[in-house]
């Protein structure tokens, strides 16, 4: 059975749902309960014989909530195959000298700290359930590789998730715990809204950028997620083909 965070939205909903067509047992977290409920409708309009969703309303920046998650998930299932730690969020756009502390908090919050609680949480019902193992997909980002002007909460974040998943990867090997990391580029949802509109390059110019649809990354999480634990995708990178970023631009 797999775990995904964020799951109310987006990658983490379009991803929740092409994992259930292809037959997984799923537990959606996310902050909101009437989009984990949505989400588990679409799954239901996917395959209308959908395995079992459990719906847990979750803060992954709060270490009790995450920790009631994963009770909840070992509860109702006995076991996690897969985490697909994908809660995260832009943050205030600007130049950083008017980044203010609690701005950047708010980013590290949920993208490092939260990544890390739900990584540990899930690391440890793996390295103890019988079969032993699981698998951690990350999500990282472009911004795991390449800056976007006023971006640096976030970028410095998405690259501190590839040290997640490095650390994950090798402290996991005794264990069969494996770690993935996918590093999306202008996926079209809420949090890229602005790609299309028009978006702050690094030449200072305003520009709209391609986008791709959240259920092309989808086959990709659900490729990572089904390989054997003898297998692992360690870095995916998938992007809206024609976006900036090949070419220094
Ligand atoms: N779209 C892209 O092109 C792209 C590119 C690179 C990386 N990514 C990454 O993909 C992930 C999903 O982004 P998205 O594009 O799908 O944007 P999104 O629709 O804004 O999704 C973000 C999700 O994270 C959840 N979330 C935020 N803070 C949370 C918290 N404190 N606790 C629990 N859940 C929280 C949100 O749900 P609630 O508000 O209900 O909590 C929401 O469902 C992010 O990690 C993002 O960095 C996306």
């Amino acid at each position: 059975m797999a775990l995904v965070t964020g799951a109310g939205s987006g990658i983490g909903r379009a991803v929740a749902r092409a994992l259930a067509e292809a037959g997984w047992t799923l537990a959606l977290a996310g902050r909101r309960a009437e989009a984990l409920a949505e989400t588990s409708r679409l799954m239901g309009l996917t395959r209308p014989d959908s395995p079992a969703v459990l719906t847990v309303p979750t803060d992954v920046t709060r270490p009790e909530q995450v920790d009631a998650l994963f009770a909840a998930v070992r509860d109702r299932f006995g076991r996690l195959d897969v985490l697909f730690n994908n809660a995260g969020t832009f943050g205030k756009a600007g130049p950083l000298e008017e980044l203010g502390h609690e701005d950047w908090r708010a980013v590290v919050d949920v993208n490092l700290t939260g990544a890390f609680l739900c990584a540990q949480a899930a690391f440890r019902v793996m390295k103890d359930q019988d079969p032993q193992g699981g698998r951690i997909i990350n999500n990282g980002s472009i911004s795991a590789h390449a800056p976007r002007p006023h971006s640096i909460a976030y970028t410095a974040t998405k690259h501190a998730v590839t040290g997640l998943t490095k650390s994950l990867s090798l402290d996991g090997r005794p264990y069969r715990i494996a770690c993935g990391q996918i590093d999306i580029g202008n996926a079209a949802t809420e949090m890229t809204g602005r790609m299309q509109s028009g978006i702050l390059q690094a030449n200072g110019q305003m520009a709209s950028e391609p986008v791709m649809d959240a259920a092309d990354v989808a086959r990709t999480v659900v490729h990572m997620a089904e390989l054997p634990l003898e297998a692992n995708v360690q870095f995916a990178t998938v992007l809206a083909t024609n976006m900036p970023y090949i070419g220094r631009g």
